[in-house]
């Protein structure tokens, strides 16, 4: 904290308010008693100039192209580190030691089966389901199998429910493809790493041994760990305030998923894909890109433009580089990947995306991965909404050990009539 002070002047009146420092990033100034002291409210839809909370998690600098979980850089966990190890991050601060990691991981491991009677709920859904409906029915309904870890002001409980949530996602999400594709249910096998695990649920039958492919499994983690967190997104803004009201875990993370779903925010990799297999090739890249910068035309380039990141998204990086992997790997090629290269170039090329600074994001290049792993494009938020649970739990878990959370209640600029005598219908 700063000794530093802003001063307002409203209605004739000037104020002080507190400015705070944090340990990077833009200071805030603390407009908690604004209110009180001028019966004004701030103004701003979107957030766009609001920070809504203290975290200790995760860091973004905009400008820079910069991603820090709990200090380390994105790049570098992404190459050195593993999701379990970047979930053990998260939640806790620090990474583990080698002895922490492995009881962390078995941990999870352990919690990776779902009470049997959730299978019954995958058949209620019509086969033709979106994931994303299957997953955000099946997460809110772990609130009613999970009785025991709901007391959100019981640590224990708190940290038997976010390993549950991490542990049975994977689970979730194959279930959820596998009844859209009407083969049976895999059970998790616990020789297996969270990842390859989570491949064996979804591309195994039992007909047959499913071997983990090395470069895929790694691959796919990979995917996991750049979408862990993400500070404070839609999503997780969205989790934070379900949970400010002492909702249970597993209801918010539903909640979560639900806000994830949209093509503004986590269904964007599923849009981008569609989009460049719209635009097939190359040569019709200009028409696309002349249709984005069109004020008229609703169409945007899907997997660009950032709310935060006004450079290179740093995880957009990672995973352009991971396409070449996977393709080598499994000696496959797209030619939706050369489409997407060169849709790159031309689009920085552009005054257009240069001047409002849109580059590519985390949603650009991840499709085109996940379709040559064999996943289809319904599947992809689906994927999002796995990793991102962690972030989500970190940050649940953040707001609800600090004694000074409240419950989120913004408010509003009124623009509807004022007050009006009520008509009976027979005189309206
Ligand atoms: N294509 C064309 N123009 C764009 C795009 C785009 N993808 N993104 C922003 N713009 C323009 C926009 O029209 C606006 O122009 P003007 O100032 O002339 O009105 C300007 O850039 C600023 O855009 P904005 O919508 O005010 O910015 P925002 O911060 O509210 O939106 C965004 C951020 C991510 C929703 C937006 O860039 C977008 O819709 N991108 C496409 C969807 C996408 O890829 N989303 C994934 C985000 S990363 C993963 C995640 O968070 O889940």
């Amino acid at each position: 904290m700063s000794d530093n002070q802003a001063s307002l002047t409203a209605g004739g009146k000037t104020i002080e308010m507190p400015v705070n420092s944090g340990t990077i990033g833009p200071d805030v100034i603390d407009i908690r008693k604004l209110y009180a002291q001028t019966g004004m409210f701030t103004y701003d839809p979107g957030f766009t100039s609001t920070a809504s909370c203290d975290s200790a998690i995760t860091y973004i600098d905009g400008d820079e192209g910069v991603l820090l979980h709990r200090g380390y850089p994105i790049g570098q966990l992404a190459e050195h580190s593993s999701f379990m190890e970047v979930s053990y991050l998260l939640l806790n601060g620090e990474l583990p030691s080698a002895a922490e990691l492995a009881d962390f991981s078995r941990t999870i491991t352990r919690h990776t089966m779902l009470h049997e009677q959730l299978a019954t709920f995958y058949r209620g859904f019509r086969r033709d389901a979106h994931p994303m409906a299957i997953m955000c029915g099946v997460v809110g309904a772990l609130s009613a199998f999970y009785h025991d870890s709901t007391d959100i002001a019981d640590p224990v409980h708190r940290k038997i429910s976010s390993h549950r949530l991490i542990a049975k996602m994977p689970t979730i999400a194959a279930m959820a493809y596998k009844y859209s594709v009407g083969q049976p249910f895999v059970y998790p096998d616990n020789k297996l790493s969270y990842t390859g695990n989570f491949l064996k649920m979804t591309f195994g039958v039992p007909a047959e041994e499913y071997e983990v492919i090395p470069e895929v499994e790694k691959a796919m983690d990979r995917i996991f760990t750049l979408h862990a967190d993400h500070e404070q997104n839609a999503s997780t803004s969205t989790v934070r305030l379900a949970g400010s009201s002492g909702a249970n875990p597993f209801a918010c993370i539903a909640a979560g998923i639900a806000c994830l779903w949209g093509p503004a925010h986590g269904g964007a990799n599923e849009a981008a894909l569609n989009m460049l297999k719209e635009i097939g090739t190359p040569d019709r890249i200009q028409h696309y890109i002349d249709r984005a910068k069109d004020k008229n035309d609703p169409f945007r380039l899907m997997g660009f433009g950032h709310r935060v990141y006004k450079n290179y998204d740093p995880r957009a990086t990672v995973m352009q580089s991971t396409v070449r992997e996977v393709f080598a790997a499994l000696n496959v090629q797209d030619p939706l990947f050369e489409t997407a290269l060169r849709l790159e170039e031309i689009a920085l090329s552009d005054p257009y995306f240069a001047e409002k600074k849109l580059f590519p994001n985390v949603d650009f290049y991840s499709g085109i991965i996940l379709s040559a792993i064999g996943f289809p494009t319904t599947m992809f938020t689906v994927l999002f909404a796995l990793a991102r649970t962690v972030g989500w739990v970190a940050q649940w878990n953040e707001m609800i050990s600090d004694p000074g959370q409240k419950i989120g209640r913004p408010r509003q600029l009124y623009t509807g009539p004022t007050a009006r005598d009520y008509v009976p219908v027979s005189e309206r």
